[in-house]
């Protein structure tokens, strides 16, 4: 099976979760900033990531890059999505660039698995919310990095 781990980063924790999930999941990690409309394509499980930024927004190279998702055939694709942000910092938009991905790729007729549970988080509101569940994987490197080896495992058990 190949998986494509597409992510960006600023500050270089989502490209750390990054490489961790692909190696884990013996696929390919790939700054969006270099991915190409291929590298979306041409796997079996597309794996997004994403840190939330501003006032719930993708980060810059996503939106800079977002074309190269628009314009691939995601009818049909599995994709799952994981996203970093700080529940304590920033409790209203708690990784809602995992939201905003969901809708770009569900738009494209992408398959999303990997939905979560909201149990052991603290925030008051995300758009990455969906009816009661996640719609991938929530990680907060920034006060509960400590989870992020066990989320990350639980996780791909489901996905692989
Ligand atoms: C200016 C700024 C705005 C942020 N806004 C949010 C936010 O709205 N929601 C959230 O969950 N996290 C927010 N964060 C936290 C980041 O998403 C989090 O630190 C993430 O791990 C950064 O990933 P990176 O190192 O890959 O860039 C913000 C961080 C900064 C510095």
């Amino acid at each position: 099976m190949i998986v494509n781990v597409i992510f960006g980063s600023d500050g270089g924790a989502t490209k750390g979760v990054a490489s961790k999930i692909s190696k884990k999941a013996q696929g390919k990690s790939i700054d969006i900033k270099a991915a190409t409309k291929a590298d979306f394509e041409n796997c079996d499980l597309l794996i997004l990531g994403s840190p939330t930024y501003g006032d719930g927004t993708l980060q810059t190279d996503w939106e800079e890059n977002i074309d190269k998702l628009r314009e691939a055939n995601l009818a049909g694709k599995k994709v799952a999505l994981f996203g970093t942000g700080d529940q304590a910092t920033y409790p209203d938009s708690f990784v809602d660039a995992m939201g905003i991905l969901f809708d770009e790729v569900s738009e494209k007729g992408a398959t999303v698995i990997g939905f979560t549970d909201t149990s052991g988080y603290d925030y008051t509101g995300s758009t990455a919310e969906r009816d009661g569940k996640f719609v991938g994987l929530a990680l907060d490197q920034d006060g509960q990095s400590g989870m992020t080896e066990k989320r990350v495992t639980a996780w791909l058990a489901g996905l692989l």
